[in-house]
């Protein structure tokens, strides 16, 4: 199997009545992403803002997980180098990107499975969302733009409990501090979700593309540039000693000791 062939299956997508969903599919590996799924949601997302047909653009993970974030194993033996990197360019893409993105998110979504949703015009997730940036227990730093959206749109003090302390939240806190659109039933996720989809599909593409441009407009080179200053550090970071201890205790599946850190 080549390398396109692989990224097909880890990135299942599916086109029907002006909606396009990429599924994460790598439910063994809880969806982490990696350099082949970035390549692949980048296609996709310049794919699907120049097809006419396409209308709105949804995120989804397969096997209740959203994505577990990115694939730790995957970063450190190919650690993001520049822009033409294509996680940074899956985010700058994400800023660019013209059209309706949504998310469903059930089960975990972590790292840049939060961050990534504060790019999303849309976000549902049903009652087994739970939300969580563990960056500096990484010995990482925020990415995404995430430093700069996320006090914008839940506080500094709660983008501290997140971002510094990595707490985990639950779908109906995410939903108390704005990060989400709604809290779909468990139960009924699919089909609740499936109608919310066709409502936005139906509606006039451009007005939709004029109303998004206004309300994301202002905040594009600010987020481009946030980008890049958080991978500047992010590199660093990644290259560090606290960083490598994480990673290892993260493979022992043993709590990461960073004492011997100043
Ligand atoms: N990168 C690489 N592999 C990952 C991964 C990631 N981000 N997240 C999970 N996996 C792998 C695990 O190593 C495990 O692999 P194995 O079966 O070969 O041992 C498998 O996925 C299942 O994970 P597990 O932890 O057993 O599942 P869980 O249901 O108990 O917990 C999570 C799910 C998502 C909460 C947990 O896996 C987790 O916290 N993962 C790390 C998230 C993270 O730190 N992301 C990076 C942010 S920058």
């Amino acid at each position: 199997m080549n390398d396109a062939q692989a990224a097909e299956e880890v990135i299942l997508v599916s086109e029907s009545h002006g909606i396009l969903t990429a599924l994460f599919n790598r439910p063994r590996k809880k969806n982490a992403l990696t350099h082949a799924m970035y390549s692949r949601l980048v296609e996709l997302l310049h794919y699907a803002d120049s097809a006419s047909a396409v209308r709105v653009f949804c995120l989804r993970g397969a096997g209740n997980c959203f994505t577990s974030g990115n694939d730790l194993m995957d970063f450190i033996s190919n650690p993001p180098g520049d822009e033409n990197s294509p996680v940074l360019q899956f985010l700058h893409g994400l800023v660019d990107f013209r059209k309706p993105l949504v998310a469903a998110v059930e089960g975990p979504a972590i790292g840049v499975g939060t961050t990534m949703l504060l790019h999303c015009d849309l976000v549902y997730a049903s009652g087994t969302a739970v939300f969580q940036m563990p960056f500096t227990r990484l010995g990482l730093c925020p990415e995404a733009a995430s430093s700069l959206l996320l006090p914008k749109i839940i506080g500094l003090a709660r983008a501290g409990d997140l971002l510094l302390q990595g707490r985990t939240i639950d779908a109906a806190t995410a939903e108390r501090w704005g990060l989400l659109t709604e809290v779909l039933d468990t139960g009924s996720f699919d089909t609740l979700l499936e109608e919310r989809l066709a409502v936005l599909a139906a509606l006039p593409p451009e007005a939709l593309r004029d109303t998004k441009a206004l309300v994301r407009g202002p905040l594009a080179e600010a987020a481009h540039e946030a980008i890049r200053r958080e991978a500047h550090r992010f590199s660093r970071r990644l290259a560090s000693g606290e960083a490598a201890e994480a990673m290892q205790a993260f493979m022992e599946r043993r709590p990461p000791d960073f004492s011997r850190f100043e």
